[in-house]
């Protein structure tokens, strides 16, 4: 079908585990590895982001796409790009700097992006629209692999594609991305999507992509 790019999300996969789950996923066609970083208090989950990231660095050549789930990411961008982060998303719910710490991530020469929770409004990037590079919508509440699609993002996308126009912005979706519904997120304008559950939990992880690819 699409050209969409995909981004497996290694969050449900045990930590000594992921080296070995991205080992193969170049081949098996996933174009970026979303690492997911939480501090158990932006959202009720934690995980070693760190440590997870440098991980995926070992054992992939794809881009790493971090996913900041935390207080003050400004104050953890440095660590994160020492880590081995391509591109690095955060909530400008969790940041009293936004402008500021977009420019310090382009400041390493990495790309930045911005992340908006299923209940916060799209307009809310207009202020940044000239220091992003992608703009996630969560697709679901964020903390946890394996939650349900809410359905009332579908029309935050077409409000966003909108606000974009022709800027050089992509749009990725995060959370609750399935083969049954991943098109109805691409029509809209989707350019990336993250698979979790629906990679990690296929039968194998190649069948999980190739799902996603040809849906
Ligand atoms: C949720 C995370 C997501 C999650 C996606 O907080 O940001 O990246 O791992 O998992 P699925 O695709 O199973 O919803
Ligand atoms: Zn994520």
């Amino acid at each position: 079908m699409t050209n969409v790019k995909i981004s497996p999300s290694v969050l449900s996969v045990p930590m000594d585990q992921i080296g070995d789950a991205v080992k193969n996923l170049k081949e098996y066609g996933a174009d970026y590895i979303h690492c997911d970083c939480l501090d158990g208090v932006f959202a009720p989950n934690t995980s070693d982001g760190i440590q997870m990231v440098k991980i995926c660095k070992a054992n992939s050549t794809l881009p790493l796409d971090v996913h900041l789930m935390i207080m003050n990411p400004d104050k953890f961008i440095k660590d994160y790009v020492d880590a081995g982060a391509d591109i690095i998303t955060f909530h400008e719910a969790a940041c009293t700097k936004t402008a500021e710490t977009l420019d310090l991530i382009h400041s390493y020469g990495k790309k930045a992006g911005l992340v908006l929770n299923p209940d916060v409004e799209v307009k809310s990037v207009i202020p940044y629209l000239d220091k992003v590079d992608v703009i996630m919508l969560m697709g679901v509440f964020p903390g946890f692999s394996g939650q349900k699609f809410i359905e009332y993002v579908l029309d935050k996308i077409v409000e966003l594609k909108k606000i974009i126009g022709n800027r050089n912005i992509l749009i990725e979706l995060d959370g609750g991305v399935k083969a049954s519904n991943i098109n109805e997120m691409v029509s809209r304008g989707v350019d990336i999507c993250v698979g979790g559950s629906s990679v990690f939990n296929a039968p194998t992880i190649k069948e999980g992509i190739d799902a996603l690819k040809n849906a």
